[in-house]
């Protein structure tokens, strides 16, 4: 397939409004486009139409019992497609159009391909104004996950896009680097009028808890599934977000890593080594492990950095070509929480527990 490349950086431009303009069209025809959102690039089609929506799963390599989220021009236009609620009116006042998606009973006019068949439908508002633009001149709404081949990172800036789709979809385009870096957060809104915590990102748990709603997060948040516990939001049981190079979060003091790192190397096997490093440990790894590569994974205490920047290391770190890559296992606060959910599914649960 032939994949048309555009930038809609600027949208003051006569290009890229010419450009959103044709990618509405493209959706509305029933095609592929491949959009900037906030969170992560998206790859989008026609939520109305079944057989557009079965083209992305055949785009992405996703299973088809995987549900797509569904993303509106503005919050109020939910009730189209979704059963809102009180809580929705609450959420989507303080949260949207921002990194917030809302899974509600849904209404017959998204199709089964959308919601693989579940009775719920996940809604989200982004904020980047090229994809609000974008849906807006579609003027239906526009299902897309993330615009990453199944099992790799999702894309966060237009190359990643480019990389994995690159002609299998009809256009994409480029709005430059994701300002979160991590998916949406979702909630969904249950029956009793309570918040079950599927997916942490951006809007933390303490920003929900303003609404002075209860909150349950679910158990596949912090780790594995228990057997026979039943999956509520289908992704989290598929791996994950995953760097080819096998990755080991380490849980210990900068020194506890260093001997520990220090060992590795002057063991029998010598692998070759990378590691994602707080900023402020940068120099230190480097003169104390000469031969491991050092990333720069952005400030200790800046986890909103370290959201945006993880994707693209995992990516850059499969280009690196070393047999094993380490990482700081995070604190699981705040911006943390989406840190550790995301980490220890690249990771495959490798935690290697270090003392001191
Ligand atoms: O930030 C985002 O949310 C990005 C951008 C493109 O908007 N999209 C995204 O989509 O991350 P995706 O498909 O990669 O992840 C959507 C997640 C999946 O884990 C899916 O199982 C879950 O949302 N999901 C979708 N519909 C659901 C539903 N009705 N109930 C529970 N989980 C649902
Ligand atoms: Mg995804």
């Amino acid at each position: 397939m032939q994949t048309r490349v555009e930038s809609v950086e600027n949208l003051d431009t006569k290009a890229s409004k010419q450009a959103l303009a044709d990618a509405a069209k493209i959706i509305r025809r029933g095609g592929l486009v491949v959009f900037p959102t906030e969170t992560v690039y998206g790859l989008g089609a026609d939520a109305t139409n079944p057989d557009a929506a079965s083209s992305i799963y055949q785009a992405k390599g996703r299973p088809s019992d995987n549900p797509l989220i569904i993303h509106v021009a503005n919050p109020e236009d939910a009730a189209k497609y979704a059963v809102t609620s009180s809580l929705y009116a609450r959420l989507a006042e303080k949260f949207m159009p921002g990194p917030l998606t809302v899974v509600m009973p849904v209404r017959s006019i998204i199709p089964k391909t959308v919601t693989a068949s579940l009775p719920t439908v996940a809604v989200r508002c982004p904020l980047h104004v090229a994809a609000r633009e974008l849906i807006r001149l579609a003027g239906v709404p526009i299902a897309a996950p993330s615009a990453n081949l199944s099992g790799s990172p999702s894309p966060t800036t237009f190359q990643h896009a480019v990389r994995d789709m690159m002609g299998r979809v009809d256009m994409i385009l480029d709005g430059g680097a994701s300002e979160i870096g991590l998916e949406s957060t979702i909630v969904k809104i249950e029956d009793d009028g309570s918040l079950l915590l599927l997916r942490p990102g951006g809007i933390t748990v303490d920003d929900l808890a303003t609404l002075g709603c209860p909150i349950r997060v679910a158990d596949a948040v912090m780790g594995a599934l228990k057997p026979g516990e039943q999956v509520l939001s289908p992704g989290m049981k598929y791996k994950h977000y995953a760097p080819k190079t096998p990755l080991y979060l380490l849980d210990g003091t900068r020194d506890a890593c260093t001997a520990f790192l220090l060992g590795r190397s002057s063991g029998e096997k010598k692998p070759r080594m990378a590691i994602l490093s707080y900023t402020e440990d940068v120099s230190h790894f480097e003169s104390a492990l000469p031969a491991i590569k050092v990333l720069s994974f952005g400030s200790r205490q800046d986890e909103r950095s370290q959201a945006r920047n993880l994707f693209a290391l995992l990516r850059e770190a499969d280009e690196l070509s070393v047999d094993e890559l380490y990482a700081p296992l995070p604190t699981a606060n705040g911006v943390g929480l989406a840190l550790y959910n995301r980490m220890i599914r690249a990771a495959a649960h490798q935690i290697i527990k270090l003392n001191g």
